[in-house]
C-alpha cells in the first residue's frame, strides 16, 4: 500500500486517490483546487518518535523519507539536496535586540536555490511516471534547478521563462543542457503556457503549486529547522513569497510534525513580498481571501516578481492559521539587506533571499516581533544568480587599483 493516503483539495476538501494521477481538483480548477498530499499520521506517530523517524543514512533531506512521497531509494538523484546549515548569528541578535536569530542557508543547494528541494522530488516522480521529459515554467530558479536535476538523472527538461530571466540563471540552464524557450511576456504568461504544453505533450509538469508533490520537497526545511534546534520550535519563520509555494510548504512541514505529536506549537509564518508585487500582502491587509492579481508586478527580486500567486490560497491560509503576517519591502530595502548579510555573515544572497532579511529588519523596526522571540530567516537563493541586481549595490565598493609596488600597497592598507 502506498504511504500516501490521499490528495486533498485545498478549497472543497474532497480527497482523491494518489492513483488518480490528478495534480489539481477537477471541481475547483487549477487555481483554487491545488492538492495537499496526506500520509497516515496516526500510524507514523505511533510507530516512531522524534529521533527514530529520521533515517540518517540517507543523504540530505531524504532522511525524512517517512514523510516523502516515494518508496524506492534507488530513485534518489545523485545531487545532494537539503539538510543545509542553520546558522546562528550572534551579531544580528545583538544588533536587533532579539533572543534568537538563525539563517537557514539554502544559498548552497546544488544549483544554488531552495527550488532544489522541489526539483529533487519532481525528478523522482517523473522517473516513477516513466516520463519522456519535464516541462517547467519559471522566473528562473525552478527551471535552472530542474535542469540540474534533469542532467543528473539523464532526463530532458523543457523550460518556459520570461525574456528578462537573470543572466546567472540562464547560463545554468544552458550549461545543464535544458531546452530553453524564452517567452515574450512575464512569468505569469509562461506559467499558463506550461499547463497547456504539458497537456498537449504528456511531459511531466514541474510548474509550481499545480503539482502537489513539489510541496513535499519544499516542506523539508521545517523538518531540518526542528531537528537542528532540537525541537525547540522558533517563534517566527521569514519566507520570501512569490507564488506562495515555499511558505505554505514549510508551514505544512511544521503542521505534520505537530500532527505526529513531535512538536506542540507551530511558528508564526511571515511572508515577505516586494511592495509593488504584493497581491498576498494586499489580501492579508484587506482581510479577505479573495486575492486580487497584479498585472505588472515590479521588484528587483525577480524570483518573487509574481502578479498571480499560484499557491496563493494555501499561502494566505498558512500565514493566517499560524498567526503570522505579510510584510512588504522596497527595492532599496532589499539591496541594503543583501549588502548587510554579505558584510556581516559571509552569506551572499540573491534579491529574493535578501527580501526575507529585509522583512525581518522592517518587522523589528515596526515592533512587530517581541525581543524574546527566536526567528529563522530562509535564505533561498545565491547572489551569483543575478549579478545585474547585485551590481546596483556593488558600485560604491569599487576595487582599488595599485601599481606593482610593495610600499604603495602597504600604504593603502589601513586598520
Ligand atoms: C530564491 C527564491 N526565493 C523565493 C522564491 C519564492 O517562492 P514561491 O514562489 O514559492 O513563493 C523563489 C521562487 O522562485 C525563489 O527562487
Ligand atoms: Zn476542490
Amino acid at each position: 500500500m502506498s504511504k500516501i493516503t490521499g490528495l486533498r483539495c485545498t478549497s472543497c476538501k474532497r480527497v482523491y486517490s494518489p492513483d488518480s494521477g490528478l495534480f489539481t481538483c477537477p471541481v475547483c480548477g487549477p487555481y483554487k483546487g491545488t492538492l495537499e498530499v496526506l500520509y497516515d499520521y496516526d500510524a507514523i506517530g505511533k510507530k516512531f518518535n522524534r529521533k527514530n523517524w529520521i533515517v540518517p543514512e540517507l543523504p540530505g533531506h531524504y532522511r525524512y523519507i517517512k514523510l516523502l512521497p516515494f518508496e524506492d531509494t534507488k530513485l534518489i538523484p545523485p545531487l545532494w539536496v537539503g539538510y543545509t546549515p542553520l546558522i546562528k548569528s550572534e551579531f544580528f541578535e545583538k544588533k536587533y535586540h532579539i533572543k534568537g536569530l538563525y539563517l537557514k542557508d539554502d544559498t548552497r543547494e546544488p544549483t544554488l536555490s531552495y527550488k532544489d528541494r522541489a526539483s529533487s522530488i519532481a525528478a523522482i516522480k517523473a522517473k516513477e511516471a516513466n516520463a519522456n521529459g519535464i516541462i517547467v515554467a519559471s522566473t528562473g530558479n525552478a527551471a535552472s534547478s530542474m535542469a540540474g536535476f534533469g542532467a543528473s538523472i539523464g532526463m530532458p527538461v523543457y523550460v518556459l521563462a520570461p525574456r528578462s530571466i537573470p543572466e546567472g540563471k540562464l547560463l545554468q540552464l544552458l550549461l545543464f543542457n535544458a531546452k530553453v524557450i524564452l517567452i515574450d511576456g512575464n512569468y505569469d504568461t509562461s506559467f499558463d503556457l506550461s499547463l497547456k504544453v504539458a497537456e498537449k505533450t504528456g511531459l511531466y509538469l514541474r510548474s509550481t503549486a499545480v503539482n502537489p508533490y513539489l510541496s513535499e520537497g519544499k516542506k523539508t526545511a521545517a523538518f531540518e529547522i526542528a531537528e537542528q534546534l532540537e525541537y525547540n520550535i522558533p517563534s517566527y519563520v521569514f519566507v520570501p513569497v512569490g507564488d506562495g509555494c515555499i511558505i505554505e510548504s514549510v508551514y505544512k512541514g511544521f503542521k505534520e510534525l505537530k500532527e505526529l505529536g513531535f512538536i506542540e506549537k507551530i511558528p508564526h509564518m511571515v511572508g515577505v513580498q516586494g511592495e509593488k508585487s504584493a497581491p498576498l500582502l494586499r489580501a492579508y491587509e484587506n482581510n479577505t481571501d479573495e486575492i486580487e492579481f497584479i498585472e505588472n508586478p515590479e521588484t528587483v527580486a525577480d524570483s518573487i516578481n509574481v502578479g498571480v500567486p499560484r499557491d496563493g490560497v494555501k499561502a494566505l491560509k498558512s500565514v493566517k492559521e499560524s498567526n503570522g503576517f505579510f510584510i512588504g519591502v522596497s527595492d532599496e530595502e532589499i539591496l541594503e539587506a543583501i549588502s548587510e548579510l554579505a558584510k556581516y555573515t559571509g552569506i551572499f544572497t540573491e534579491p529574493a533571499a535578501g527580501a526575507a532579511f529585509a522583512g525581518f529588519k522592517k518587522a523589528i523596526k515596526e515592533n512587530r516581533i517581541p525581543h524574546d522571540a527566536t526567528c529563522v530567516i530562509l535564505l533561498t537563493g545565491n547572489g551569483l544568480k543575478d549579478p545585474r541586481a547585485i551590481k546596483r549595490i556593488a558600485k560604491k565598493d569599487v576595487p582599488i587599483v595599485a601599481k606593482d609596488d610593495l610600499d604603495s600597497i602597504v600604504d593603502l592598507i589601513r586598520f
